[in-house]
């Protein structure tokens, strides 16, 4: 750039990671620019935590963040660790919005997400950064120090810039791939994208029982590979849903195998055994559904050649019913896809990050944070507390 540039640093993205971004670099004294497609700022804060937002998880470490197998585990915690869940709420304290744990660490406001906006967007007020909606952005060129940013409505310089542009998962909220072009333009390796924290889908005789439970819920533990949750699962029309689904989901891969153990802690097979011995008169579906709702009971126990007194059914019928409920092996055949996942699984390599600033080395002036990069996190608040912390560590950094 021949003159001074027009701004020190120009934020592609006003969501969360963003905005965060944002604010922090103004507050620093830098002269900054978001520039977003959309109508409105912060659409998935919006959305997020069915309207409450569950803006952070307390426990938030490394250990609750995926990423490509060969990149570091523990390239998010230097900015975790910089800026804490502990650090998002003294800020959502300054602002007056109250909150409550709704399962140990997950913390939602109590009121609506709506006001997390708000305060993001006040933050930025505060510390004079400009945020320009409605921005088709065209062309990013680097110059030889600095970029050049171009949309349809006008032309920027910049010292430094942020791809803040989140992932691929619902387009109907605003996103696009355009984070993931830009980082490749600038010859960064993309780690491949999926859906992420979705639902899982199955054909056949597989989706013909979900379909028949769809609504019911129960306690459920899921394993894939050697990921392994456990929380609540959700019998849907396409297959199965609800929180320890939508967990292992950001774990599978297409071809794969989950099981599913939906007596968590307690092995029924020796127990179906003791009970023929002293219960010889009863029926397998009263034991049965001592252990699972009525409906699920009658379904594994036809899907194990049917209902009979206990003293007439041998061994190899009571470990096939208890199979299927402890060892319930099953292949999705997919999952909700990007239009129904909350995130997206892969982005830009963290081999080409700096942990503690986000700023990409090869790159001097580029920076890249919150969902464009391949970190995942576990559902439960995880995912805004690194777009928190990436935030920071880059407006920290710029
Ligand atoms: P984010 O998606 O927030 O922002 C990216 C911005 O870039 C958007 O404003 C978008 O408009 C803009 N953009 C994209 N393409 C563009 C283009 N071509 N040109 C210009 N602008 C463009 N997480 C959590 O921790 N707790 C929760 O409760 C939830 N709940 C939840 C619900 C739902 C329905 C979804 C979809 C997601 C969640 N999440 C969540 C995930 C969380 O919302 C997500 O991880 C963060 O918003 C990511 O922040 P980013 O800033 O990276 O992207």
């Amino acid at each position: 750039m021949s003159s001074s540039p027009d701004w020190d640093v120009i934020i592609l993205g006003a969501g969360a990671s963003g905005l965060m971004c944002a604010a922090t670099a103004g507050r620093r004294g830098r002269r900054v620019m978001v520039v977003d497609h959309a109508r409105r700022a912060g659409e998935k804060i919006r959305v997020s935590g069915g309207g409450r937002c569950n803006f952070t998880h307390l426990k938030a470490s490394a250990h609750h963040y995926l990423s490509d197998p060969a990149s570091d585990p523990n390239f998010p915690q230097a900015a975790l660790k910089a800026f804490t869940p502990k650090a998002f709420l003294d800020l959502l304290g300054r602002h007056g919005i109250s909150h409550h744990e709704k399962t140990p660490g997950q913390l939602f406001c109590d009121h609506s997400a709506e006001q997390v906006v708000a305060m993001l967007l006040a933050e930025c007020q505060r510390s004079k950064v400009k945020v320009l909606l409605e921005q088709t952005i065209q062309q990013v060129t680097a110059l030889p120090s600095g970029f050049r940013v171009q949309t349809a409505q006008g032309t920027w310089t910049t010292r430094a810039l942020v791809v803040a542009l989140g992932g691929r998962s619902m387009p109907k909220l605003g996103a696009t791939p355009l984070g993931y072009e830009i980082a490749r333009q600038f010859g960064l390796r993309i780690v491949p994208t999926r859906p992420g924290l979705t639902p899982l889908s199955f054909g056949g005789d597989i989706r013909e029982s979900c379909r028949d439970l769809t609504g019911l819920s129960v306690q459920a533990t899921v394993t894939c590979q050697s990921a392994r949750f456990t929380d609540d699962l959700l019998f849907t029309h396409r297959g199965l849903s609800g929180p320890v689904i939508l967990q292992i989901s950001s774990h599978w891969r297409g071809g794969e195998a989950i099981t599913v153990d939906l007596t968590p802690g307690v092995a029924i097979y020796p127990l179906l055994k003791q009970a023929r011995e002293r219960e010889p008169g009863l029926n397998l579906r009263t034991i049965v559904s001592r252990f699972l709702p009525k409906r699920l009971a009658l379904q594994r126990i036809a899907l194990a050649g049917g209902d009979g007194r206990m003293a007439e059914i041998a061994d190899k019928r009571l470990q096939l019913a208890a199979e299927l409920v402890n060892q319930w092996r099953v292949t999705p055949n997919g999952t909700g896809g990007f239009d129904r996942a909350e995130v997206t699984v892969g982005g830009v390599d963290t081999r080409a990050l700096d942990p503690h600033t986000l700023a990409c080395p090869s790159v001097p002036g580029l920076y890249c944070i919150g969902e464009v990069v391949d970190v995942t996190g576990w559902l439960g608040g995880f995912n805004l507390q690194w777009a928190w912390s990436s935030g920071h560590a880059a407006g920290s950094a710029v």
